[in-house]
């Protein structure tokens, strides 16, 4: 593959850098045949998707060998929210290896978020934040390996068109193995319309956000500024281990401004959110995610990643409120599979904001509450920077009656 003027080996779906970009409405049945052409196995995640986790859902289990095929089917729910989901390989041992050669795809749900005026008027983009790192050393391993040229779909800083009294709307995912992503768009605030598990209950205005591995957020961005041309910059964040290079900030893409749109849109008021979760009365489960011997070993709950066991066990239908504490000395964004989760605070109050990664600084506790809704069987959570994932940082869950 060709990337930015460099050849190099990649992989790919269907030949592209990132993959297509997949469509679906509540209701629709999605079938999706992965033929594997690689020299190794590999399997497909659908990351964020409210399905079954078994079978030929979204089953983190399966391998496909090299020259095989296999077809997913799996049903969207009536009731799914509308929102930006993704797909990536599961494989583990190899996870951040063939997601950083390039194997990430948008899965986009549309829904009642499309419908509504203000956001059906705004001129939407993809921006699948990727960077292209080399093999690691084990250092690099251990930190999480980063790559020095970062994409945004594929391009180094594309052009982002904007027009003049206008309104983008912008669907970012962080598909990179192991690099956040800080980033702020220059004299333009950004306006936070949906997380991870979809929209919130109204825009709400930032100037920076931060994007862990495997999370996205939807934003509004007014086109109210003068004529010209506005850098998408990503500051350096310190997420701590060995190897920070506090790098200036780097041009992700650039808004520029050509044109006026037909007719002026303001930000929309109020957006189609989720149901809040029902407080939990059951007792609170403690997650503690550690870095043993000197980085070699990375563990929840002192132990690491063995797919023959089950670490957690939970009665489907129920609402549960989980700890996770960082005992390490790096951030690791902890994610879960099947079901969104709220972000308690320190004043026991849940945001309204769904969400399937959250970043837990180290040193630091998050309480998220989540509800096991609909789909009994087991799957997983983990630390979103993948190579942790590979090297153990990974728990089973088994959701049963
Ligand atoms: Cu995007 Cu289990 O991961
Ligand atoms: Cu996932
Ligand atoms: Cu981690």
């Amino acid at each position: 593959m060709d990337l930015d003027g460099r050849a190099g080996w990649r992989y790919a779906y269907n030949g592209r850098l990132p993959g297509p970009v997949l469509e679906a409405r509540p209701g629709d049945t999605v079938r999706v045949a992965l033929t594997n052409r690689l020299a190794e196995a590999t399997n497909l995640h659908f990351h964020g998707l409210h399905i079954p986790p078994t079978g030929s859902g979204d089953n983190p289990f399966l391998h496909i060998p090299p020259g095989e095929s296999f077809t997913y089917e799996f049903t969207i729910p009536e009731q799914h929210p509308s929102g930006t989901f993704w797909y990536h390989p599961h494989v583990h041992g190899s996870a951040a290896r063939q997601v950083s050669l390039g194997l990430a795809g948008l899965f986009v749900v549309r829904g009642e978020m499309d419908e509504i005026p203000e956001i059906a008027a705004a001129s939407e983009r993809f921006l699948v934040l990727q960077d292209w790192p080399e093999e690691p050393s084990p250092m690099e391993r251990i930190r999480g390996r980063e790559g020095a040229l970062v994409t945004a779909s594929g391009l180094r800083d594309p052009i982002l068109p904007a027009a003049q009294g206008g309104l983008m709307r912008l669907r970012i995912l962080n598909a990179s193995s192991s690099r956040f992503y800080r980033l702020r768009m220059e004299d333009h605030p950004w306006y936070v319309i949906a997380t991870d598990g979809g929209p919130i209950p109204e825009p709400a205005g930032y100037d920076e956000l931060l994007v862990t591995p495997g999370q996205r957020v939807e934003v509004l961005v007014k086109g109210d500024r003068a004529e010209g041309r506005y850098r998408l910059l990503n500051l350096p964040y310190d997420r701590g281990g060995p190897l920070f290079r506090g790098l200036a900030g780097e041009t992700l893409a650039t808004l520029e401004y050509q044109g006026r749109a037909e007719t002026t849109v303001g930000l929309p008021t109020r957006l189609p959110e989720a149901t809040p979760l029902p407080k939990s009365d059951l007792p609170r489960r403690t997650l503690v995610m550690s870095e043993g011997m000197m980085g070699m070993s990375f563990t929840i709950n002192g132990r690491t990643f063995d797919d023959r066991r089950v670490d957690t066990r939970v009665r489907l239908g129920s609402v549960e409120e989980w700890e996770i504490v960082n005992r390490g000395g790096m951030d690791h964004p902890f994610h879960l599979h099947t079901n969104s989760f709220q972000v308690v605070g320190a004043d026991g109050v849940a945001e309204r904001a769904r969400r399937d990664v959250v970043l837990v600084p180290r040193g630091e506790r998050r309480v998220i509450r989540a509800g096991f809704f609909d789909y009994p069987g087991k799957t997983v959570y983990h630390c979103h920077i993948l190579d942790h994932e590979d090297l153990g940082m990974m728990g089973t869950l088994e959701v049963a009656a």
